[in-house]
């Protein structure tokens, strides 16, 4: 276990990165916001597959989050981060602010087309726009082989992907399963705000996803058959449902019949939180 160099300057990083790439080594990039999990630390792990330094961005990009999100009280402990990238032997930690990601003057945006309007596009007007810009921000300053994310964030993912291949950005997206509890809860950073009571209640995720799966796995391909449990779940447990979808796995247009890979994404909020989870049916095991 060693401590990983911190820059928060971007300039500073971008050289920390430049030598590492020209004394041969690769490098890999994991972009998160901090308030590191387990399935953060997998997603690191899965990048030391695919190169000699690991490099770890921890930045909540306020472009992403709506006027009445969760930017301010969104939960940020960088020591604690810090730490358990240490136990990762993570080499690099990029950890900037807002002023340094966005000087002022700046006015560029990077925006996707359809693949960014269904699901979690629908609700948060600008989100992806903002993973976007800052992901494509944290690509041009790493110059990374390969980028990780997880597929927790299923269409963010997907946008990202078209991100890369758009703008010909030489870097490969490599996609990371979801990890979750021991009884099944997708983690998220934002799970540090449930009270026991919801946490209890954000189960219904998992429960409707595994209901789908178990259904697709005896034959059945219609989308509204697979979504009934998946509803009276999401339904029963939720206090405001976004969205239970059933959508092409690569396009996320909706089918009139699941397909080899079928996507059910789920968004729902649980008390003040926003959560999501998802699975692949025909590709997942069973959450
Ligand atoms: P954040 O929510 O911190 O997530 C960082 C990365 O961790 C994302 O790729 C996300 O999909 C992955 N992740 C989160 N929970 C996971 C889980 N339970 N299993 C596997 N992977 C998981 O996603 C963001 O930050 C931001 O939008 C970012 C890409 C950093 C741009 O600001």
């Amino acid at each position: 276990m060693s401590r990983p160099e911190l820059h928060a300057s971007p300039t500073d990083f971008r050289l920390a990165c430049d030598r590492a790439r020209s004394s041969g080594a690769r490098v890999a990039l994991v972009p998160t916001m901090g308030a590191l999990h387990d399935g953060h630390l997998s997603l690191v792990r899965e990048a030391r597959r695919h190169a000699e330094v690991v490099a770890v961005s921890i930045f909540v990009n306020p472009t992403q989050f709506g006027p009445s999100e969760d930017f301010s009280r969104y939960p940020r402990d960088l020591a604690s981060d810090v730490a358990k990238l240490a136990g990762e032997s993570v080499d690099l930690v990029f950890c900037p602010d807002a002023p340094a990601m966005y000087p002022a003057g700046e006015q560029t945006r990077v925006r996707v087309g359809a693949l960014a309007e269904p699901l979690c596009g629908a609700f948060r007007p600008g989100h992806f726009e903002g993973v976007a810009t800052v992901v494509s921000k944290l690509l041009i300053l790493t110059g990374p082989a390969v980028a990780v994310f997880g597929k927790k964030d299923y269409q963010q993912l997907a946008v990202l992907r078209r991100v890369v291949v758009d703008l010909m950005l030489p870097v490969t997206i490599v996609g990371a399963g979801i990890v979750r509890e021991p009884d099944g809860l997708a983690m998220s950073s934002r799970n540090a705000y449930l009270s026991p009571e919801e946490r209890a209640r954000a189960l219904a995720l998992c429960r409707g996803l595994r209901a789908a799966h178990a259904l697709f796995s005896a034959g059945e391909r219609a989308p509204d058959a697979l979504l009934a449990p998946v509803l009276g779940e999401v339904r029963s447990a939720a206090d405001r449902v976004d969205y239970v979808s059933l959508v092409d796995a690569d396009s996320l247009a909706t089918v009139a019949r699941a397909g080899e890979r079928a996507l059910v994404a789920i968004a729902c909020h649980v008390g003040r939180t926003r959560l999501i989870d998802n699975v692949v049916l025909g590709e997942d095991p069973s959450p």
